[in-house]
């Protein structure tokens, strides 16, 4: 039985807790303020500094205009993610290369018409970080390119442009045509627009982009393209080509941007929710979809034997890579929120398109650390940002110091924390108290409300969105779930 996290009332009680469930987490009993906070502590990465060890993950709303640009929900965000203190800026949100790649309507496009609002959402970022916190030469601010693939919906349905066809995505996704395969020819014109968008980047100031290979999204599909034949499937060398084309482009045209990549570093099988244990309004318990083959080569990270379990060799290989290419930058993260949110964004309340979660949240929070902490050992010489601490409540300070103090993660990713409470680390660190009411609990609505057609937003504890007619929308669709 899962205990609610703000049930368990100290940090004792929750390490307790964790031994009790067997759960593979350690944590510090004390915070440690001021500049001596591992926390706190600079870096180096790829000769520039960085102010401190935390960073905020890229984390799109739903909310810009139609042809792409950005909006007030928007600045407002990039402001918060500002004021979070956070030296690392991961991305900001996912920002499509092509209109045809965007997972939803109103999805950034990084192009040369939008070029303004890319300098309004960094310059809004910047201004806030230093209006609190006076430096900003210690940022690293950087844009998250993508094409959304198998999860393309430019005008809202579905469009998917998949790697390959996929026995149990595809029928879970509704790809029943090889047109959805995405030609080669059509891939050579995306690694154009990869290194345009690159170069549109740097000239308006982002510091590195990430060529995003996470979450199902097309490049991260392309990695376990095994079975599409021709360039870009088959072999390693095939199924890495795109990053290694779109990386030699972007160092020829714009040598001084850096590149980072956020990576699904394993996965699992596509999971549903149990049809005999659902009712209406309350999904079943998640349960892995059926796959009948012999072996599974249609993942990235998982064990072609035992597609129910993680497999790190491909993640391994796959940084050895990066490293190859002097790719330093990466953002570990798993799985994917379409198709296995548990494993992704561990969380207490299922969004209205998932699943009652199959393991205590926690399980699943220490599953991405350790994983974090195994390629650290193995690539001391990259720069590696987990995931997946939200769940973590009012001990994500005490975990995070434990893995910086140990040199088992170099820096701490927050994603849906910062929504409901960007200061959080910043308050932790400097008076290690925590303000409790503004503590992401989980609840999955910044997830429901896009599944829905609504922007995403902390609907429970932040007041623009909890007064909004959007909540009153949100409502009801759950009520209607
Ligand atoms: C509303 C929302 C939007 C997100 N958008 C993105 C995105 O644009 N790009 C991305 O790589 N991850 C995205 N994520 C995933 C987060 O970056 C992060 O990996 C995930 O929430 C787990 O971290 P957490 O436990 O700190 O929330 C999003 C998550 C949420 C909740
Ligand atoms: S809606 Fe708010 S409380 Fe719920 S998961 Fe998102 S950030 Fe956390």
């Amino acid at each position: 039985m899962t205990t609610r996290i703000a049930a368990l009332k100290t940090v004792a009680a929750f390490a307790k807790y964790l031994t009790a469930h067997q759960i593979d987490l350690r944590l510090d009993d004390r915070l440690t303020v001021g500049t001596d906070s591992p926390l706190r502590q600079p870096a180096t990465v790829a000769g520039r500094t960085l102010g401190n060890r935390w960073c905020v993950h890229p984390m799109e709303g739903w909310d810009g205009t139609q042809d792409g640009n950005c909006t007030e929900p928007m600045l407002r965000r990039w402001r918060r993610f500002g004021a979070s203190g956070a030296k690392l800026i991961w991305g900001g949100e996912a920002m499509a290369v092509t209109a045809e790649g965007r997972a939803n309507p109103n999805q950034l496009i990084l192009c040369r018409q939008n070029l303004n609002s890319f300098l309004a959402l960094r310059q809004a970022t910047l201004d806030e970080h230093r209006r609190r916190y006076e430096q900003t030469d210690d940022v690293l601010l950087g844009f998250q390119l993508t094409h959304s693939g198998r999860f393309s919906r430019p005008d809202g349905r579905l469009v998917p442009q998949v790697a390959y066809r996929h026995p149990v995505l595809d029928r879970k996704f509704q790809v029943d045509s090889e047109r959805c395969v995405i030609s080669d020819d059509k891939v050579r014109r995306l690694i154009d627009r990869y290194i345009k968008a690159a170069k549109l980047s740097a000239q308006v100031g982002a510091d590195f982009v990430d060529i995003k290979h996470c979450h199902g999204y097309l490049l991260h599909e392309f990695l376990s393209a095994h079975t599409r034949p021709g360039p870009f499937g088959g072999s390693f060398e095939n199924r890495t080509r795109i990053l290694r084309e779109v990386t030699s482009g972007i160092r020829a045209e714009v040598p001084g941007l850096l590149i980072g990549v956020r990576l699904s570093a394993f996965d699992i099988l596509p999971y549903r929710p149990d049809p005999d244990r659902s009712a209406p309004g309350k999904p079943g318990l998640g349960v892995p979809e059926s796959f009948t083959g012999d072996r599974y080569d249609y993942g990235f990270g998982v064990k072609p034997d035992d597609p129910t379990q993680p497999d790190l060799t491909a993640a391994i290989e796959f940084l050895e890579l990066l490293d190859e290419l002097d790719i330093r930058l990466v953002n570990i993260s798993c799985g994917s929120p379409y198709y296995n949110p548990h494993i992704q964004r561990p969380a207490l309340f299922p969004p209205s398109d998932g699943y009652q979660p199959p393991e205590d949240p926690l399980v699943g929070v220490a599953r991405q650390i350790q994983a974090v902490a195994h390629l650290k050992a193995r690539f001391p010489q990259l720069f590696l940002v987990g995931s997946g601490y939200s769940y973590l409540q009012e001990y994500l300070p005490h975990v995070a110091q434990y893995y910086l103090r140990t040199g088992q993660v170099d820096s701490v990713g927050l994603g849906r924390a910062v929504l409901s409470y960007p200061e959080m680390l910043a308050d932790a660190t400097t008076t290690g108290q925590l303000d409790r009411r503004r503590i992401c609990r989980t609840l999955s609505d910044c997830t429901t409300a896009p599944r829905n057609g609504l922007p995403s937003g902390c609907y429970p504890l932040d007041e623009y969105y909890k007064q909004t007619d959007d909540a009153k929308r949100l409502k009801a669709c759950k009520q209607a779930v």
